[in-house]
């Protein structure tokens, strides 16, 4: 057994398809380079049990506060799975920001259980993992559909449909995509709890905005396929307004997405949990992305990214 195990993981953006996921219908994302997760294991020979080195919180494990405790459960679970007695140090280094839509806690639990594996030096299959980030996820979000934890450990893109095997694919098309993070933390697990709500009081309005969301993904993969950049900015576009009318956006969202529309892109939307977290925008050239992110920074984006849709390479 080695003495030392690593784990990796990448962020996620969601193109389309966000909360009618959950719903069943289908949703398409793909890994996000720019952010990543390694968590790192090493023996600890102390008394007082697992310890963890993070940005966020230093200590014991057991003493991390409670938004900690999808990672203490995570470890608990892999620890009793793994058979492991020996008290252990946990350390992660992240780049993806937290609570913004880019799936960072999917993506610390699959390097953490990565690192377990790693640890033992025994394979890990995609199940067990997806098994270990799901329960983890079940913590952090309450009814998670599964998509960030598939594309966080993926390095492909994926269209992806609850309970199904994933459709890897490619995203090969000429345009690029500007994501900015508002700097305010989203509530996936308040907005998914709020557009339940809103379904079980109208299950058949609402029903039809999901099942139009699902719509629209397809549209925008058929648009991907053929290389269309103006189809999927105008499916992100509709996409957005069913978002906005199911309550999933908020003012700051929709002052970027206007000002990224109003700057050239050909489409804008928000991508993730909502309220809060990032948005995306396609422009058809790479200047024409530079001004677009240039003009959301201006507008008070915390920060900005650039990444080619397949065609271009990343940025
Ligand atoms: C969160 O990244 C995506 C949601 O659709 C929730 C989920 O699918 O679990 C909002």
């Amino acid at each position: 057994m080695a003495n030392y195990g690593q784990g990796e993981s990448n962020g996620k953006i969601i193109l389309m398809g966000e909360h009618a996921v959950v719903y069943g219908e289908p949703a398409i994302a793909f890994p996000f380079q720019a952010a990543k997760v390694v968590a790192s294991l090493n023996e600890h020979i102390t008394s007082s049990g697992d310890q963890l080195v993070s940005s966020y919180y230093t200590g014991i494990l057991r003493d991390a506060p409670h938004s900690l405790k999808n990672i203490k459960q995570l470890v608990f679970n892999l620890k009793k799975e793994l058979q492991i007695e020996q008290s252990l140090e946990l350390t992660i280094h992240s780049t993806i920001p937290a609570e913004r839509g880019m799936g960072s806690s999917a993506a610390v639990a699959t390097a953490v259980t990565r690192a377990f594996y790693d640890y033992l030096e025994q394979p890990l299959s995609r199940e067990q993992l997806l098994t270990n980030v799901q329960i983890s996820e079940k913590i952090a979000h309450g009814n998670p559909s599964g998509i960030d934890a598939a594309a966080t450990s993926s390095l492909e893109p994926i269209y992806f449909v609850k309970g199904h095997p994933f459709d890897y694919f490619s995203l090969n098309i000429d345009a690029f995509l500007i994501v900015a993070d508002t700097g305010i933390k989203g509530q996936t697990r308040a907005v998914v709890k709020d557009v339940a709500h809103l379904f079980e009081k109208d299950q058949q309005k609402v029903g039809q905005k999901i099942q139009q969301l699902g719509y629209l993904t397809r549209q925008a993969k058929k648009a991907i396929v053929k290389n269309n950049p103006e189809h999927l900015a105008q499916a992100m576009n509709e996409a957005q307004l069913i978002l906005k009318n199911l309550t999933i956006s908020n003012d700051f969202l929709d002052v970027l997405i206007e000002t990224a529309r109003d700057s050239g892109a050909l489409g804008a939307k928000l991508t993730g949990g909502g309220r809060g977290g990032c948005m995306i925008a396609l422009a058809q050239t790479k200047t024409k992305a530079q001004e677009i992110s240039e003009a959301l920074l201006q507008a008070g984006a915390a920060a900005t990214w650039i990444q080619g849709l397949g065609v271009h390479t990343y940025v």
